[in-house]
């Protein structure tokens, strides 16, 4: 397998720029890119899960809210009690950990939580399993990434870490588990199915309560009336355990591996950050990607009411 550096896309030094590994779906003639200390057989373990009935999936493109949506799955289906240890213990990974990983989690009395990063159509499916997508304002998620990167340098290889560099590899879909634009396309079209839930991290931002409400009634009545009764009691929880202030404050939860530049996992959660950081150029080419993939499958007006008010 070969160990890609994206020098293609930049000229700049690959020290600059995160390296990915280029892995192959075990079955289909389709690849998508991994982080670099990835091997095949971690995918093809992953691939090989068996999505039961019972199972509720949290699935995304990198950056856009997961461990939030994946923090609020949680305290609905545990009826408020927080995450007891590092999330990876409880919610695995699919594409890291794999179906070993998942398979060890009891599923007798909870649902397993699975969280997933890979392309919508490589996810086990089981028309009885739930499957919750987030997706954010691409721009302001590559942000996020960037930081990302920037927090975990020796994983990507890329010491020397350079916001234009990675700014181009993210684009084009050169980063670990391809394009944004492919993944929210995926995902997008599947937004109508009765098991999937399709959510915007800027609505959670916005209404947290009903947002918190629309998942529990998407995960099943009994998780809606829990947070209904008692006026609400479990539900005011929910957004109490799953506000940026309680996330920061948990803060060694949500990584396995200490980031080496000292910054928290749960940044600064805000919509717009992206205006701190790009060019108008940047920002008009990640404009024309929206409006190129986003007409053709119909997403591409998600944000216009943010780029009204903001
Ligand atoms: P920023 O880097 O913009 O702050 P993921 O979990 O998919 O890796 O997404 C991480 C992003 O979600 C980070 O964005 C993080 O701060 C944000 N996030 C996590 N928990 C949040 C919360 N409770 N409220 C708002 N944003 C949150």
């Amino acid at each position: 397998m070969s160990h890609v550096k994206q020098n293609q896309v930049s000229d700049l030094d690959n020290s600059e720029m995160p390296s990915f590994i280029r892995l192959k779906h075990p079955n289909r003639d389709e690849t998508t890119l991994y982080p670099m200390d990835f091997e095949q057989k971690e995918l093809d373990d992953a691939v090989r899960y068996e999505a039961e009935d019972s199972d509720i999936f949290v699935c995304s493109y990198p950056k856009c809210g997961t461990t939030w949506l994946q923090n609020i799955v949680w305290l609905i289906v545990h009826n408020g009690e927080p995450i007891p240890d590092k999330i990876r213990y409880s919610m695995p990974m699919l594409e890291f950990d794999g179906a070993t990983a998942v398979l060890k989690i009891d599923n007798k009395v909870y649902p397993r939580i699975i969280k997933c990063h890979l392309p919508q159509s490589w996810i086990p499916y089981n028309k009885n399993a739930k499957y919750l997508n987030i997706t954010r304002n691409p721009k302001d998620s590559l942000i996020s990434y960037f930081y990302h990167c920037k927090g975990f340098k020796e994983h990507y290889g890329c010491p020397d870490l350079k916001f234009d560099a990675l700014f181009d590899l993210y684009t084009y879909g050169e980063v670990e588990f391809g394009s944004y634009f492919d993944h929210v396309s995926g995902w997008y079209a599947k937004r109508d199915d009765p098991n999937v839930l399709f959510l915007l991290y800027e609505d959670l931002k916005r209404d947290i309560k009903n947002q918190v409400l629309k998942v529990g009634k998407f995960l099943g009545d009994q998780y809606e009336k829990a947070l209904l009764a008692n006026n609400g009691k479990l539900l005011d929880t929910v957004v109490e355990l799953s506000s940026l202030k309680s996330m920061k404050s948990q803060e060694h939860k949500w990584t396995m591996s200490a980031r080496t530049d000292q910054q928290p996992f749960i940044r600064k959660g805000q919509i717009g950050d992206w205006k701190n950081h790009l060019s108008e150029e940047q920002a008009a080419a990640i404009d024309k990607r929206i409006k190129e993939m986003g007409d053709a499958t119909g997403w591409s007006g998600l944000w216009d009411d943010l780029n009204k008010v903001n």
